[in-house]
């Protein structure tokens, strides 16, 4: 398969490489800046993308890579501090930078090239930088600058090494993807496209071998994307010695636990449904401090998982592997730029292995969530479960600010039910990144026929965003901001008030708690 590397210097960016880059059909894979040249021949990629990083070059901890992987013939581009660490060396100068350049500039061509065809001679691009470069390496020629920098973007004579200053792989450069586009189709030469939909069968088949030997296997599902489709592909792989386990903690939204088992029965998957809502209740009584929650849940949620996962093996007559639905997310947030292969546990069933001594296994670790999605829907997950929104693994605990309690959470579960069903009919599901209900810890003065009463209020909360990292509140039509609202304090008893929330991420986080 053709394939690109992605060695790592530890920019917040580098993911997004990674992502655009396979957004073009083209399999990237990041790696540490350590690898030797050896691995890369061996390898075999079509093309390297030196990643950018907080680093300057002159740094005593700098990270570097071994010189010789310039002299492998294959096409690199050197991104922000990649192209840095390049130009220093291959014999040019680095500058050390009198202040740092962050935000938008105008890319002006100086040189026609086949990395920059199809730009305009002047074009946005986003920067983030330090250092910059004073003398290119001798063999180099300039193909662009901006007013700040006198080379923000370059080449080697022989057309093999390319180099620009600004960050293609953001939103704010508008031609980034067909710049990164030129490199892999126009410099690397790639034609063999890539579809993570295309590779389920595969997947399958390393499964089978991979679990040949187990007796059975266990995995606990939660009604997110990355969990069901670990599910069902393991499913695929083994059958039944797969146990899929689901705790209904109580602080699910409304039905869940039942939509979840019926989805999972017409994949011909039997879910084990564990009851625990009383054990949670009791650990969150009196507890109105938010990561006090949270603590108490996880540490619960892996109490139950491991009783279970004991029980079970006492049933089955062994349990030798745990399926976690570790995306590649996961394991590049917690492997970081140095390379260290540390993985993330999954949030909810963090700090089970090791007590349970299970092989862990992650068929989906090499893969973004939209590719997740891609893989769902192949295996014919329905979209109820593939293009749901993001649900935080303590559940409806967050979205209550003060104290859990069951009737608290049965009032919210049936308003957060209300504003799913409204955005729905509207047609905004798929147009609204995360849409709920939060609950507020005070009453309010309402008029009730004659009297007055004290009642719930609650919010409303939708944004937009990419990633979670930064959301900006949704504005959701004011009809069915009406909608909403009168159907909620008709229809729940108790609920009096009906706000909402129009605040972004930052200062506010999306989640109230
Ligand atoms: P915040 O509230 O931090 O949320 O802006 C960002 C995204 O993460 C989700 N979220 C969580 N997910 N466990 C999770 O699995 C959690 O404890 C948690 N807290 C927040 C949130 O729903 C949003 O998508």
């Amino acid at each position: 398969m053709d394939t690109v590397l992605i060695l790592d210097f530890g920019s917040q960016y580098t993911k997004l490489i990674a992502k655009a880059v396979r957004e073009q059909g083209v399999y990237a894979e990041i790696v540490p800046p350590e690898i030797s040249p050896e691995e890369i021949q061996r390898r075999a990629p079509k093309g390297l993308i030196l990643s950018g990083g907080p680093a300057s070059v002159y740094a005593p901890d700098a990270p570097h890579i071994d010189k010789r992987i310039y002299e492998l013939k294959i096409p690199i581009l050197g991104i922000c501090y990649g192209m840095q660490l390049m130009a220093h060396d291959l014999g040019g100068q680095v500058l050390r930078g009198e202040r740092r350049e962050y935000g938008p500039s105008t890319l002006q061509i100086i040189q026609r090239d086949t990395l920059l065809e199809g730009l305009s001679e002047h074009e946005e691009v986003w920067m983030s930088h330090g250092d910059e470069i004073r003398a290119l390496p001798t063999d180099f020629v300039c193909l662009a600058k901006t007013a700040n920098i006198a080379h923000a973007a370059m080449k080697s004579r022989d057309g093999l090494l390319y180099g620009i200053q600004f960050h293609p792989e953001v939103a704010h450069t508008p031609k980034g993807t067909a710049i990164l586009k030129n490199f892999l189709f126009k410099v690397c030469r790639i034609h063999e496209r890539w579809h993570p939909a295309d590779h389920v069968q595969e997947i399958i088949e390393r499964l089978k071998e991979e679990l040949a030997g187990a007796r059975h296997v266990l995995i606990g599902v939660s009604g997110g994307v990355d969990s069901s489709t670990a599910a069902v592909l393991v499913h695929r792989a083994i059958g039944d010695r797969l146990i899929p386990v689901f705790i209904d903690t109580g602080l699910l939204r409304l039905g869940e636990a039942e939509r979840t088992t019926t989805v999972f029965e017409r994949l011909g998957l039997h879910l084990r449904v564990v009851d625990a809502r009383a054990r949670f209740f009791s650990q969150l009584r009196g507890v109105t401090d938010p990561e006090e929650k949270r603590q108490r849940i996880g540490a619960e949620f892996i109490r139950v998982f491991e009783e279970e996962a004991q029980r079970l093996a006492r049933e089955v007559g062994g349990i030798d592997v745990l399926v976690q639905g570790t995306i590649y997310s996961d394991v590049i947030e917690s492997a970081g730029a140095r390379g260290a292969d540390k993985i993330k546990s999954h949030h909810n069933v963090g700090g089970l292995p090791e007590r349970l001594r299970f092989k862990i296994v992650e068929p989906l670790r090499n893969f973004f969530k939209d590719e997740v999605r891609q893989i769902g829907l192949r295996l014919g997950i329905p979209e109820e479960i593939v293009c749901e929104q993001p649900f935080p693994g303590p559940g409806l605990a967050v979205r209550i600010v003060g104290e859990v309690t069951p009737e608290r959470v049965n009032v919210l579960q049936r308003v957060d039910a209300i504003v799913r069903e409204e955005i729905y009919r509207a047609g905004l599901a798929r147009a609204i990144w995360q849409y709920f209900a939060v609950l507020l810890p005070v009453r309010s003065v309402a008029v009730l026929g004659d009297g007055r009463a004290y009642g719930h209020v609650v919010a409303v909360r939708a944004v937009d965003s990419r990633d979670g990292m930064t959301a900006d509140w949704f504005p959701i039509p004011y009809d069915i901001l009406e909608r909403i609202s009168s159907r909620i304090t008709n229809e729940i008893e108790g609920v009096t008030r009906v706000v909402y929330d129009i605040t972004s991420k930052p200062p506010a986080t999306i989640e109230w708690e």
